[in-house]
């Protein structure tokens, strides 16, 4: 038994900066080395309004119309009236932003009506992240790598603590804690064609679901426009920022039709929709794919600031975007739900918390901007961390009988699949489940399709009962992390489809071809899933309004 005050789930940036603020006796759990955790992947920047002629109400509207006004608009005023401390204090603490002229260079991004997007080459996490964990380090903050949380322990409505398997030896281990922060990040993976990494299957946001925090708003899942034909991997949206365009198989920039004003720099949801309409109606290439073009920014442009996405496009499609351009299809990208938190990341379970992608706050609502998730990340990171730490200060660690008995129940339930000889290996159902969300649930929606995806998952939810693990070995048991990790999945596939079912609008990233008109008179509020034994309740809560009444989007 492990025991600590507060507990942070989750190695990338939100859970390092909520584990600075929190400091005193805090761990972190993460299912990967910290400098392995998805934050590292992010690319093209971090919107904050710096100087005189940006102000944050104007990030804030930018951020309320992405979000085809579902955001919640109190949570949005804190994210972008935070974010220029926010953003200098990275600074101050050693990450190299790009600059011009000796300032913080920004770019422009998709939906920003200002060059808005600070940024570091295009590798802006991964210079964020080693930043973060520089300071975890100095702070002496302690790290469980390599432990995957597959139990959150609840008692009396209040969070009790964690169980986990340790994965590289196989033991399973309890946790107590007088508070505990989920830093979980998104569920990207239960698609086949993401930009995430393996790990982000959503595990957090299940495990969370499953101890009876609500899921909010789960049906909103953003494909980015831009990503590498073929493999997925981001291309990022600065690529755009820095000039680049679409152009379908006829040469033509299509984005005029789609965005008169912002053209290539329309948000991410009509971006996709656009690109993908050019391939459903036959102006795509062959296979299913646009050219995004750079080769008139100029070789220097694209080797000082793009220099990451030259690289991948040269080792992943033998093409160098100096000379060629890059061709691209949409892919699944972020998780605008999760766990439903208040701007203050409390949930619906005292003591529990949430922040970063596994959260729903909500501040990108129906659509999130480019340049937005770094800095929720880095905002909201810095407030779980604070209110955990005030609400630990009112707790006493309790009997440790709720986690032993929490403990014993899960070393029964993992250990079940690895004890059977035979049965379903747990690739088969994960494949098949990926296919059908890649295929129904995706840009474009229908009732005929999304039924279909949720009857899919349904059947597969009842194979899973015969998921059996054929190696058996306690170290690094790969098979039975991605079978654990499998469950939790096929809960977030069908919250998802029962979201999108019940949504009978099109807003955002969630367009529903049978429906294809934001309805503000009846849809003008945010999801909430709970999980019942007798299958997921849905609810429905307000949206918060305060600055900005909802308006037709047009760009
Ligand atoms: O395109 C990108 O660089 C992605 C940025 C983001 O998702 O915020």
């Amino acid at each position: 038994m492990f025991r600590h005050d507060i507990i942070i789930v989750g190695g990338g940036l939100a859970g390092l900066r909520a584990a600075l603020e929190a400091g005193g006796d805090v761990a972190v759990i993460s299912r990967v080395h910290p400098l392995r955790s998805h934050s590292v992947a992010a690319q093209g920047g971090i919107n904050v309004a710096l100087g005189s002629t940006d102000r944050w109400e104007d990030h804030a509207f930018d951020t309320i119309k992405g979000s085809d006004y579902l955001a919640d608009q109190d949570a949005v005023e804190v994210l972008c009236k935070d974010a220029p401390q926010r953003v200098i204090e990275m600074e101050h603490w050693g990450t190299l932003f790009s600059r011009v002229d000796g300032m913080i260079a920004q770019r422009p991004f998709g939906g920003a009506g200002y060059p808005r997007t600070a940024y570091a080459e295009d590798r802006t996490g991964h210079a964020l992240l080693h930043t973060m964990y520089e300071q975890a380090l100095k702070k002496g903050i302690k790290f469980y790598e390599e432990w995957l949380i597959t139990r959150l322990v609840v008692a009396g409505g209040k969070c009790m603590g964690l169980v986990g398997y340790n994965i590289a030896d196989g033991n399973i281990g309890g946790f107590q804690a007088k508070a505990v922060i989920f830093a979980t990040g998104g569920y990207g993976r239960i698609y086949q064609r993401s930009t995430n990494s393996i790990i982000n299957t959503g595990f957090g946001c299940a495990v969370a679901y499953r101890a009876g925090a609500a899921l909010e708003d789960m049906e909103f899942v953003q494909f980015h426009p831009t990503t590498l034909y073929g493999a997925n991997i981001l291309i990022t949206e600065g690529a755009r920022g820095e000039g680049g365009f679409l152009k379908n198989k006829n040469g033509e920039r299509f984005m005029k039709r789609y965005s008169p004003n912002l053209l290539d720099l329309a948000p991410r949801d009509i971006v996709a929709r656009a690109i993908q309409t050019e391939i459903n109606e036959g102006r795509g290439f062959e296979g299913g794919y646009v050219n995004l073009e750079l080769m008139h920014i100029g070789e220097r442009n694209i080797k000082e600031r793009l220099p990451g996405i030259r690289q991948i496009a040269m080792d992943f499609a033998n093409i160098d975007p100096v000379r060629e351009p890059i061709p691209i299809q949409p892919g699944q990208h972020y998780s605008m739900g999760g766990i439903a938190s208040d701007k203050d990341c409390r949930t619906s379970i005292k003591g529990f918390y949430a922040c970063g992608e596994c959260s729903c706050i909500s501040v990108h609502g129906a659509n999130r901007l480019g340049g937005n998730s770094l800095l929720e990340t880095i905002v909201f990171g810095k407030i779980a961390g604070e209110n955990a730490k005030e609400y630990a200060k009112t707790r006493d660690f309790e009997s440790q009988d709720t986690i032993d008995k929490a403990v014993d129940d899960e070393t029964g339930r993992i250990s079940a699949p690895l004890n059977k000889k035979d049965g379903e290996p747990f690739f088969t159902i994960r494949d098949e489940l990926k296919k059908a969300l890649d295929e129904n649930v995706g840009i474009f929606r229908n009732e005929m399709n999304l039924s279909s995806a949720l009857r899919k998952t349904r059947e597969l939810q009842s194979r899973y009962k015969n998921v059996y693990i054929r190696y058996k070995g306690a170290v690094f048991n790969q098979e039975l992390v991605n079978a654990i990790e499998l469950e939790g999945m096929l809960d977030i596939a069908e919250v998802i489809c029962m979201g999108a079912l019940a949504r009978r609008e099109s807003r955002g990233s969630h367009y529903r071809l049978d429906h294809p008109a934001r309805d503000d008179a009846n849809w003008l509020k945010h999801t909430l899933v709970a999980f019942t034994p007798e299958g997921p309740k849905i609810e429905y809560k307000p949206v918060n309004i305060t600055m900005y009444q909802p308006k037709a989007r047009e760009y």
